[in-house]
């Protein structure tokens, strides 16, 4: 059987569909992109990643110029293509419960596009479950395609070189359904390690909760330890220092973005509401916003102070303010403090965004939310910094 396109990454204008398709494309494989998002294709289409990915454009345009990059928002440039890669997106709600419907409505639009001789790998992170209930609505609708799931590990903002270094776990459904997998990321040359569809979706799941927990232990040392008055980065930078037992402890900090806290939550929707370590993670980390605005507030009359924000993404260096804690931020100072200014260098996508001199001028007081790089350099005109990270290496002004 004949296809246009080796690969479609459906969802493929995306933080992972996109460096995913460009990484085969750079293979030579013949990629497409289906996304229903026309105006991020537009800007794709015209060489530009439409977020910050290390190495994209470079490979964007490779991609382009080679016309191995096919790309549309009708999903019937499925039909032209063998493997069929799903990278949308997996929420959870406002009750915290996963929102099953995008997968379920995202196979009923490519369902008259799908055939035999195709193969499906779901690659989004997935509520326990859903790859065997996506085998059984293939079979329910007389597809015999074999089916995998390998879930997407990179970090954000590196995703073309981690995915081309990180061993690749595939869980598939059928022994077909495995070969395929093993013969697509054999193109990659990765290594590969083999587990059960179950297995993979818990590894997935597991890994974000883990890191999410990490995060949570660090903020909740920090909060008893500043609530005795106590500076924790000091005391951090003595209980780490040449100790290797403590070398992965991470610093505290508004720990958040898109998909640590909703993969946690997704387990304990699956525990039946009993993961009571992913729980807690939340309520910590969520809660180190209200910590340090009360903390703030215990020092200075909040209601006569302009507030200064520094950095609105969700982690350093990045552009990407999905579920970014800097918001939530804003949101408890502007009810508690007479005026909010907020900046960030590499956010396009918040038109309130001023530039950092002008924050720095008209603040009486200023907190990192996000330690980018460039912020250890910056002038703060003797302002005090709130910065629980520990990052400017000065007094927390707390
Ligand atoms: N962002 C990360 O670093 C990361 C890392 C590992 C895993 N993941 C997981 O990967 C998945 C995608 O995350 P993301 O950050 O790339 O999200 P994203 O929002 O950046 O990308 C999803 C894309 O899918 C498109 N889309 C949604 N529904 C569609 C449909 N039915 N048909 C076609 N296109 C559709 C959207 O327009 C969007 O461009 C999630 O499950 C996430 O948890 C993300």
């Amino acid at each position: 059987m004949q296809f246009a396109n080796d690969l479609c990454v459906v969802g493929g204008a995306g933080h992972v569909g996109l460096p995913f398709a460009l990484v085969f494309a750079e293979a030579g494989l013949r990629a497409a992109i289906y996304d229903k998002n026309k105006t991020a294709l537009d800007r794709i289409a015209a060489g530009a990643v439409p977020f910050m990915e290390q190495g994209a454009e470079a490979l964007l345009r490779k991609a382009l110029a080679d016309k191995h990059l096919a790309m549309s928002d009708s999903p019937a440039i499925v039909g032209e293509s063998r493997v069929v890669v799903i990278t949308i997106g997996t929420p959870v709600d406002e009750f915290f419960n996963p929102v099953f419907k995008d997968i379920r409505n995202c196979l009923a639009e490519l369902k008259p596009f799908l055939r035999e001789g195709q193969v499906l790998v779901l690659r989004s992170t997935v509520y326990p479950g859903t790859t065997e209930w996506c085998a059984r609505w293939l079979r329910e609708n007389n597809l015999n395609i074999p089916l995998a799931y390998c879930p997407e590990r990179v970090v954000q903002g590196k995703s073309i070189e981690e995915i081309k270094q990180l061993p690749q776990i595939i869980g598939g459904v059928t022994p077909e359904g495995e070969r395929e997998a093993l013969e697509l990321f054999r193109r990659i040359s990765v290594e590969t390690y083999l587990l059960k569809p179950i297995e993979a979706e818990f590894a997935k799941l597991f890994s974000n909760a883990y890191r999410y927990i990490h995060f949570a232990i660090a903020n909740q040392f920090y909060m008893i330890a500043e609530s005795a008055g106590v500076d924790y980065n000091q005391l951090l930078a003595g209980m780490k220092f040449h100790y290797p037992r403590l070398e992965g402890l991470p610093s505290p900090g508004l720990s958040a973005g898109p998909c640590l806290l909703k993969d946690t939550m997704q387990l304990n929707a699956f525990a039946k509401n009993q993961f009571a370590l992913g729980a807690a993670a939340m309520n910590i980390n969520e809660g180190l916003v209200m910590f340090l605005v009360g903390r703030m507030s215990a020092r200075w009359d909040l209601k006569e102070k302009t507030i200064g924000i520094l950095g609105m993404a969700f982690k350093p260096e990045n552009d990407d303010i999905r579920a970014a804690l800097s918001y939530k931020l804003k949101k408890v100072l502007e009810f508690n403090a007479k005026r909010v200014l907020t900046t960030d260098p590499f956010v396009r996508s918040d038109p309130a965004l001023l530039p950092l001199d002008r924050v720095i001028r008209e603040s009486d007081i200023l907190i990192l939310a996000i330690p980018h790089r460039m912020y250890k350099t910056v002038d703060f005109l003797g302002k005090p910094v709130v910065d629980a990270w520990g990052f400017l290496e000065k007094e927390s002004g707390l």
